[in-house]
């Protein structure tokens, strides 16, 4: 607040204690047992002969009345309320609610310390730490990659097997404390538009959808472009890098839609993608706890992610590769 409005406020707030305490003391002068002419009222009538006595309010509700407002007072002197003055004893809503969030912290601490010690294996088959897990993810994770972490478009399905980053647990420690940044340069501006067309037809083709007579011929003058600029980061074969993050184009799973459309607008534009960082506002029991949750989610080997699928069927499908030109996310 600047000057004018902070004595603006403080003005304002002291005229109207004053008033309430003017009103108080004007309707007090009669004390009550003050013995008036039996008729004095307010002088309004209703109903022909219905009116009401003008008497002084009860002395106890009178000091009720004071006492609000020495309370007022006394509050003003030690909190905020009062232009700027930010009160004696130094309270703001942001100390409040931090204080909240430490003591609320510090007992979930105290419920997760048994699992401090643990190893990852043993997190894994521990259903109590599984739960606890769940309620994380759904406070922290949820909001990006969906309630059932089989994400949506730029936000990578966690449950299908197929990394972006890795898969294993150091892997995925990491990207959850550090975060991650994706970036995939946009391309229209050096292979122009008509080499978006041809080298998107050949990243279809890559997953097995090669298209019509026009778009083969496309994807063949694409696969010049693929060799020369894509190489790079999507390898010679189209299955990406792990250790760039740049996905594997041949599996049909995609981060945005695998339609033509997608695939253009991705290649022309590029795309930049972030997955925050987490160690700060985690802590290292909930990272590890959350790392078993996602190895639970995909099954880390073979073994576990065909027990995962059996246990998980109808969805199960959705992981796998289909033909429906590829809808699905990472
Ligand atoms: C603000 C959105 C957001 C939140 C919140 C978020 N993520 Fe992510 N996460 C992403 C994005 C976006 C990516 C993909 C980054 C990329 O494109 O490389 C990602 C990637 C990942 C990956 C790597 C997937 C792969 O294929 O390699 C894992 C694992 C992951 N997130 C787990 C988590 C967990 C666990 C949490 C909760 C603690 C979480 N994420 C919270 C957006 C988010
Ligand atoms: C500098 C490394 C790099 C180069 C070079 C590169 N890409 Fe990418 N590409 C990426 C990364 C990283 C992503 C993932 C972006 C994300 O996570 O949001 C990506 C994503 C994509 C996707 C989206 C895949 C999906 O699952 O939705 C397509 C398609 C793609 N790239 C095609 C190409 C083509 C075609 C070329 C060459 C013209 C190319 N990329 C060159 C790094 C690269």
């Amino acid at each position: 607040m600047n000057r004018f409005w902070n004595y603006w406020v403080v003005v304002l707030t002291a005229i109207n204690i004053a008033g309430a305490l003017w009103l108080l003391w004007a309707t007090s002068r009669k004390r009550p047992g003050h013995q008036g002419p039996a008729e004095e009222t307010t002088g309004h009538t209703w109903d022909g002969d219905l009116s009401e006595y003008n008497n002084p309010l009860p002395r106890w509700w009178l000091w009720g009345f004071y006492a609000s407002v020495i309370f007022g007072l006394g509050y003003l002197v030690f909190y905020p309320g009062l232009g700027n003055f930010a009160g004696r004893l130094g309270w703001t809503q942001e100390n409040a609610w931090a204080a909240d969030v430490a003591t609320a912290r510090k007992q979930s601490d105290v419920q997760l310390a048994k699992y401090d010690h643990m190893n990852l294996d043993t997190l894994r088959h521990d259903d109590n730490a599984m739960r606890t897990a769940r309620n994380l993810f759904a406070n922290h994770c949820a909001a990006c990659h969906g309630t059932d972490a089989h994400g949506s478009k730029g936000f990578p399905n966690l449950t299908d097997g197929d990394w972006l980053h890795g898969s294993d647990p150091a892997t995925i420690t990491t990207t959850i404390t550090q975060g991650r940044v994706a970036v995939m340069p946009a391309w229209e501006g050096i292979i122009g538009p008509e080499g978006v067309e041809q080298v998107s037809s050949y990243v279809l083709a890559l997953s097995g959808h090669p298209g019509d007579a026009q778009m083969q011929r496309q994807a063949k003058a694409g696969a010049e472009q693929f060799a020369t600029v894509c190489v790079a980061c999507h390898g010679a074969d189209g299955r990406g890098n792990i250790a760039l993050g740049a996905p594997n184009l041949t599996d049909n799973i995609w981060l945005y839609a695998g339609n033509i459309e997608t695939i253009r607008e991705t290649v022309a534009k590029g795309r930049n993608n972030q997955m925050p960082a987490h160690a700060d506002i985690l802590g290292a029991t909930r990272v590890k706890l959350l790392t078993a949750y996602v190895l639970n989610l995909s099954g880390a080997t073979d073994e576990e992610r065909e027990e995962h699928e059996a246990n998980d069927s109808p969805e199960g499908d959705a992981h796998e590769p289909t033909d429906t030109a590829g809808t699905q996310a990472h």
